[in-house]
């Protein structure tokens, strides 16, 4: 038998219609911010990744699907979706046109990671990314709009945020830090050695204990920004606080993707196990032009989608729809008619196939419909249709119409 590759799972109930509820929600949660559907291609040139992700990052450096194509380009599976949707702001001259352009996407990406809970190889994100707004305000617009969706779905997070810095306060951070790692390099594990010759931050975010240890004495991000970047820091601190948006300050979070200055933040959850980060993003001021784009600030986000659909339960409140069975073989025709006509303003399920009212009503409850719809030979002679409302569990009549 021929199996799915490892990492990379079918879509399957109960998951599939939630996956597109939560779709549909996010969507309609970002085009109220006004944001704009935009896609992009699976597949980009390896270069495209190299140049924004960054080499040193465990992203590019390990995880990406990449091969030649038949024309010999080097290219790869998307493993996130910024760069691609920044590639398509430049190329289709977005930059140049100035003004502020705010887009949301769905879709799959691809990461050769060790497969475990929370950690596939294929998964989805939901994103949004927001070019040319330099304030911070628009950091913390893009933040309660992550919460609304969150919300929407009750989920319950935690958000962490940092500092990253700018051009001007991190390259002197960065000597300070390095200089810090060498005095105590024979403390800290091998993937250290190499990032500090790499990328020297991303050690302040190992997961390895020996290394968090050594690190308490380390210089700190937020003591070494400078005044601009330390008062939108505190800036966005303020929004947060009149928006009632709890959050934690994260001294040691620097995400695993280069591009990203000043804001840095994710919402994680305990309930998933180990892989707790549920969306992440920040802001990346100086990506576009990386990319040899004209100079344009930007802050986005994305939500690992598989990771947030374990976190939704079936809930009473989301029933919907009808279900609609025959409880005789006669009635299987009307059930039919009945059904067609409800579907004109309704959502419906059918069973073709005449059953007992029990086993009716246990498929109504399995495919999480509001009503039980189901016509017998006394329904028949009546012409009317028997309803249960799965949700206030009352039961009545309606004329056939
Ligand atoms: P990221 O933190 O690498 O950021 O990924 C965002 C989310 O994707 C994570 O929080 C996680 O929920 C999910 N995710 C990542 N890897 C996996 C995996 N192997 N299996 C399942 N879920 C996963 C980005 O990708 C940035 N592009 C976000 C961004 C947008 N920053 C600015 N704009």
């Amino acid at each position: 038998m021929i199996r799915s590759l490892r990492g990379m799972n079918d879509m399957l109930p109960p998951q599939n219609m939630v996956f597109v509820k939560f779709i549909e929600q996010a969507s309609s949660i970002a085009i109220k911010y006004d944001f704009e559907f935009v896609s992009s291609p699976i597949l980009e040139e390896t270069s495209l990744f190299k140049r924004s992700v960054g080499d040193s990052s465990d992203i590019v450096g390990k995880e990406m699907y990449r091969f030649f194509d038949k024309g010999e380009n080097d290219v790869c599976l998307r493993p996130e979706g910024t760069a691609g949707i920044v590639r398509a702001f430049i190329q289709n001259k977005l930059d140049k046109k100035g003004g502020i352009h705010r887009f949301f996407y769905h879709g799959a990406m691809f990461r050769y990671e060790r497969p475990q809970k929370g950690r596939l190889r294929q998964f989805h994100q939901f994103g949004c990314e927001s070019f040319g707004e330099q304030s911070v305000y628009e950091d913390a617009n893009i933040i309660l709009m992550l919460k609304e969706i969150l919300n929407s779905f009750n989920i319950k997070t935690t958000l962490k945020i940092n500092s990253l810095g700018c051009s001007e306060c991190m390259p002197p951070y960065k000597k300070r830090l390095v200089s810090f790692l060498e005095i105590n390099k024979d403390k800290l594990c091998e993937d250290c050695h190499r990032r500090i010759g790499t990328n020297p931050i991303r050690v302040l975010d190992c997961k390895n204990e020996n290394c968090q240890n050594s690190l308490i004495n380390a210089p700190k991000l937020l003591d070494n920004l400078c005044n601009s970047c330390k008062n939108d820091f505190n800036e966005l601190h303020n929004i947060l606080k009149t928006h009632n948006v709890e959050f934690e300050i994260d001294n040691h979070l620097v995400r695993g993707l280069d591009y990203y200055t000043k804001t840095a933040f994710e919402f994680v959850s305990h309930d998933i196990g180990a892989q707790s980060s549920i969306a992440g993003g920040g802001r990346y001021d100086t990506l576009v032009e990386m990319l040899d784009g004209k100079s344009t600030p930007a802050v986005g986000f994305a939500i690992g989608v598989e990771r947030l659909l374990e976190l939704i339960e079936k809930k009473d409140e989301d029933r919907d729809g009808y279900y609609f069975g025959a409880l005789d073989e006669n009635c299987v025709n009307r059930v039919f008619e009945q059904c067609i006509k409800k579907r004109k303003t309704a959502k419906c399920y059918i069973e073709y196939k005449p059953k007992a009212l029990k086993k009716h009503l246990n498929s109504a409850d399995k495919l999480n419909a509001r009503y039980c719809a189901v016509i017998g030979n006394d329904e028949l002679n009546q012409k009317k249709i028997w309803i249960k409302d799965m949700k206030e569990k009352n039961e009545f009549f309606e004329n056939f119409s």
